[in-house]
């Protein structure tokens, strides 16, 4: 293990909240992240660099210690279990709600209920939590089509204003949790490279602190 720290973050949504952050915290890129087709960011910090990954895939690096530390939403971890992570710090950003929704004005149904989804572990542990048994169907996107084309009574899906929902004839049904973006770390790491991890955390710890 080299001492230098390796920060898995997720492209997307998060990203452009998460660059602000690592910023007030002394760590940028040396290039322009949202330009560049590399995936490896040297940054300022002469012992920090980063990968720049889809948010799912940010738990699985971590886990096994193809990074340190990553930077992902809640429902995508919950969904990996974390399994080899820990969890330090709430970074505050992406807020948004994991929620059922179904179409409007109907209850979901009694009995067995067909559940559509990405996020196949995380759904299955709560129909089980709620004593509902529930066929979940994978999907990898647009969940809000499976209820409209009859191949699902119900989705599980991120919701924040509710207008995806709405625009596609469904509304929200039950909260499961309240999600934002967190900062995990691999156990490993945060034995063998505490020295160089600790400092980053309680920086990263500080500029979200400033933002509340
Ligand atoms: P992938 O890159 O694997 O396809 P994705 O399309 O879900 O993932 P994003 O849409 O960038 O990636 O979302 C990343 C994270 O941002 C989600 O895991 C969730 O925590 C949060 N998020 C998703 N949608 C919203 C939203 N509408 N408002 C706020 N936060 C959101
Ligand atoms: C996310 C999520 C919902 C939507 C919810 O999709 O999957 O579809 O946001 O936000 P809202 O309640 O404010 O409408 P995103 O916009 O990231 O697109 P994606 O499906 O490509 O991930």
């Amino acid at each position: 293990m080299t001492n230098s720290i390796t920060i898995a973050l997720s492209k997307g949504r998060i990203l452009k909240e998460t660059l602000p952050l690592l910023k007030d915290a002394g760590i940028e890129p040396v290039d322009d992240i949202e330009k560049s087709r590399k995936l490896v960011f040297p940054t300022t910090h002469p012992d920090v660099r980063l990968l720049i990954i889809r948010a799912t895939d940010v738990p699985t690096y971590v886990q096994y210690g193809g990074a340190d530390m990553g930077v992902t939403g809640k429902d995508v971890l919950m969904e990996h279990g974390g399994e080899g992570l820990y969890e330090p710090l709430d970074l505050n950003i992406a807020r948004c709600r994991l929620m059922t929704a179904g179409p409007v004005g109907q209850v979901s149904p009694k009995g067995r209920l067909r559940v559509a989804t990405k996020f196949v572990n995380l759904a299955r542990q709560y129909y089980a939590s709620q004593g509902r048994q529930a066929d979940i169907i994978k999907l990898y996107g647009a969940m809000e089509l499976a209820p409209i084309l009859n191949l699902a009574d119900e989705i599980v899906d991120i919701v924040d204003t509710g207008n995806t929902l709405r625009a596609n004839g469904l509304e929200p049904r039950e909260l499961i949790d309240h999600i934002s973006t967190r900062l995990v770390v691999n156990r490993a790491s945060m034995k063998m490279k505490h020295q160089q991890l600790h400092p980053v955390i309680e920086q990263m710890g500080a500029a979200v602190a400033r933002r509340c």
